[in-house]
């Protein structure tokens, strides 16, 4: 059955959910969307979601003609309209249409939103039983002073240039390091390490902020580790006992080889386990309700 896509004001099918060849989100990448992700009716953490689509949006100066209130209820409606209970959710806000040229003030009609729901998402299938195989990138994360990771924005091309490079050796994942060599992160989710019981992720300057990465930090102490935010290198993260990547639709991968080196036993990590069991049990308990 065809999903119910909200596109500004209204819900249409999926084949008719189109936009104008026009809009500055196509021609620039000009735009800011969320991935968020639903679990039996409730939709974990909704709020921060919103609050960073709204920063996003900030940040590259774009208005969003709706209250953060409103916006949850599209959300919440769109899940409602296609049956959602367990599935991802993709809010997108571009410029908008205008000619060709990249000034935004050729969007004179405001901002295209879209929000897309549908069922389950499974990113990389039962690599989470043998763990993930991730490879360090030769293109490095674009630095803060350019265009700030923080802003989930539609310009993605610089993760999947890091992408193509995990493809082309077969990895599950691509890491990407800062302008200075530190870790930043992987191409569509933070990374952490795991070292005697300390659990470490790089500051979120060189990153996305991401809500995976802040709820595995919040979750540490339950599972009996330290968590510091730091920069570390490469030599750290071959030497670590343990790493993982987290993601709303990764959620936490245990990751067991890097650049050809093997992390820890070469098996998902202990702690990681202990967190990605602690992880779902919060998301299947929280959550605003879709009603
Ligand atoms: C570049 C990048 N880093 C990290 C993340 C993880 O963020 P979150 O846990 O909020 O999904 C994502 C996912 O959207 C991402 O695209």
């Amino acid at each position: 059955m065809e999903l119910s896509v909200y596109l500004n004001g209204k819900f249409v099918p999926q084949s008719e959910a189109k936009v104008s060849v026009f809009d500055h989100g196509l021609l620039y990448g000009d735009g800011v969307f969320e991935g968020i992700r639903a679990y039996g009716g409730r939709i974990f953490k909704l709020e921060r979601h919103i609050d960073r689509l709204y920063t996003s949006a900030k940040a590259i100066d774009l208005t969003i003609p709706h209250t953060k209130e409103a916006f949850a209820g599209i959300i919440k409606e769109t899940c409602r309209k296609n049956g959602i209970r367990d599935g991802y959710i993709r809010p997108i806000v571009t410029r908008g249409v205008g000619d060709l040229g990249i000034d935004p003030r050729k969007c004179k009609d405001g901002a295209t939103v879209v929000v897309i729901a549908q069922r389950g998402i499974s990113l990389y299938g039962d690599a989470y039983e043998r763990g993930l195989k991730v490879v360090t990138a030769s293109v490095r994360r674009i630095p803060p002073d350019s265009l700030s990771p923080s802003i989930k924005s539609l310009n993605y091309l610089n993760n999947i240039l890091g992408r193509i490079e995990a493809n082309r050796v077969g990895a599950d994942e691509a890491l990407l390091l800062d302008a200075q060599g530190f870790v930043a992160e992987a191409t569509a989710d933070n990374f952490f390490i795991i070292k005697d019981n300390v659990m470490m992720t790089p500051y979120s300057s060189t990153s996305l902020p991401g809500i995976t990465r802040e709820t595995a930090l919040e979750l540490a102490p339950k599972v009996g580790v330290t968590a510091v935010e730091r920069p570390f290198t490469l030599y750290e993260v071959w030497a670590a006992d343990e790493a993982f990547i987290t993601g709303t639709a990764a959620e936490i991968g245990p990751v067991v080889e890097v650049d050809g080196r093997t992390i820890g036993d070469g098996r998902p990590g202990k702690i990681t386990k202990k967190l990605i069991k602690a992880f779902r049990d919060l998301v299947t308990a929280t959550g605003t309700p879709i009603g």
